[in-house]
């Protein structure tokens, strides 16, 4: 049951408006200054409980290996396909690359098969952190592994001192639990950090959370006021500290939380796993903060303060365009089921969105079902205008993954400055999988 994303037989290979997928690639020449080699393989991971998890990997470990870059590097990832049963790709979620590294099965690619490879070559031109996994049938190949972290460091490194944290929020599944975990832990961490360095989280969502019924991860942090420094690989300007707030991650997304190390120990938990969870504490020191979970609800619409907006809630679009989230009642295997729609239909049925390179664009993105769609926009990062009427205030709010709740209206604008076929789904792959997805194409 492998979802095909591709429009029909003129879309990808076929070209589009002219141009071809095979035009829109990453530098070809050129010696990389980063090369990696993913490896997807069957692997068995265990977690920090001792819990076996019969997974999909790359390279043999997932959360794959962190990939660590710097600003303006030619980046270049080698894929091999070893896992004998499935079709494999990488997209690189968040990071804005050329169309024809973007790793879309049946879109920008053809799914590399059993046996096969296929080279990404992309400058990395976003600071910020980011993750990959693959698409090809990411429902189930996600969740089961094929997922990893990507960070782009700036160019001249990162600050002075600084430490810092990947923790990947994944729900790992065994035939009769879910296991909410950061990465394999899904038990207490504890690392030493000395007092007064520099720390930051990387926070990243891998998963749909099927326990929580596909709503963000609530995560919290104690022990210390921490400030978000980027939401979604953008830096915030302003950021204001923050004590023991409660963070909703969507579904792909990414906050960077940063604080100084204090002179006693500060502990991030997810609290659908209050037992496990990651403490950084002084050398010597073995207390453990408690968790304080009815913090302020962290809302970046209003958080931070000023900084340059391209556009905003007031300005003229060359292109708007109103994304209707719904969902309907279907008759299929054997049982009436809701199914999410878009615009009235169901992926390949729903409408594209057609721009021109260069147009500035509003979605006004309206949730008139009954359940949470993290949308996700692939090639391009949107500015949040505003949220039910209220204008975005404070620092731009930059994303490419918005949680949107039943009864929700967003408007997001963007440039369309990346030319191709791009998705824009659900990050709910469940959602994704019953047709929650749309295509943005350049005329
Ligand atoms: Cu994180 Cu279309 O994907
Ligand atoms: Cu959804």
């Amino acid at each position: 049951d492998n979802v095909d994303y591709g429009g029909g037989p003129s879309i990808g290979h076929g070209g589009h408006g002219g141009t071809s997928v095979d035009d829109l690639r990453g530098p070809r020449t050129g010696k990389p200054n980063k090369a990696f080699t993913l490896t997807a393989k069957n692997a068995t991971v265990r977690l920090s409980s001792g819990t076996e998890i019969k997974a999909l990997t790359y390279n043999g470990q997932s959360p794959g290996p962190e990939l660590r870059v710097r600003e303006g590097d030619l980046v270049e990832v080698t894929l091999h396909n070893e896992i004998p049963d499935e079709n494999v790709t990488i997209h690189w979620h968040g990071l804005d690359v050329p169309n024809g590294e973007d790793g879309v099965a049946g879109a920008t690619q053809n799914a590399v098969e059993p046996g096969g490879s296929f080279t990404y070559r992309f400058i990395a031109e976003q600071v910020g952190t980011f993750w990959y996994h693959t698409h090809q049938n990411p429902l189930e190949a996600i969740r089961r592994g094929l997922f990893g972290a990507l960070i782009v460091e700036p160019r001249d490194g990162p600050p002075p001192g600084e430490r810092d944290f990947v923790v990947q929020a994944h729900e790992w599944r065994t035939p009769d639990d879910n296991i909410v975990s950061f990465g394999t832990s899904d038990t207490l961490q504890r690392q030493e950090v000395a007092p007064g360095t520099p720390v930051r989280l990387r926070l990243i969502n891998t998963d749909n959370n099927p326990s929580t019924d596909s709503r963000p991860r609530a995560l919290t942090v104690n022990g210390t006021p921490v400030r978000v420094a980027a939401i979604d690989g953008v830096d915030v300007n302003g950021p204001t500290p923050l004590t023991d707030p409660r963070f909703g991650l969507a579904t792909g997304g990414r906050y960077d939380v940063t604080f100084t190390m204090p002179a006693g120990p500060v502990r991030l938990t997810d609290l659908a796993n209050r037992d496990g969870g990651l403490v950084l504490a002084p050398p010597g020191d073995t207390s453990t903060p408690k968790i304080v979970d009815d913090g302020d609800h962290f809302d970046p619409l209003s958080y931070g303060s000023g900084g340059s907006r391209p556009f905003d809630a007031g300005s003229s679009y060359d292109r708007s365009f109103t994304q209707l989230l719904d969902d309907r009642l279907s008759f299929y295997n054997g049982g009436l089921h809701l199914v999410p729609i878009i615009n009235g239909h169901s992926f390949p049925d729903t409408p594209t969105l057609m721009v021109r390179m260069d147009d500035v664009v509003k979605v006004r993105i309206v949730n008139r079902s009954h359940q949470n769609h993290p949308m996700h926009l692939h090639g391009h990062h949107a500015l949040v205008l505003s949220r039910n009427g209220v204008r975005a205030t404070g620092s731009p709010w930059w994303i490419d993954s918005l949680d949107v709740i039943p009864g929700e209206i967003y408007e997001i604008g963007f440039k369309a400055d990346n030319p191709g076929l791009w998705m824009d789904h659900c990050h709910n792959l469940d959602h994704a999988a019953n047709g929650m997805v749309m295509h943005l194409a350049y005329e």
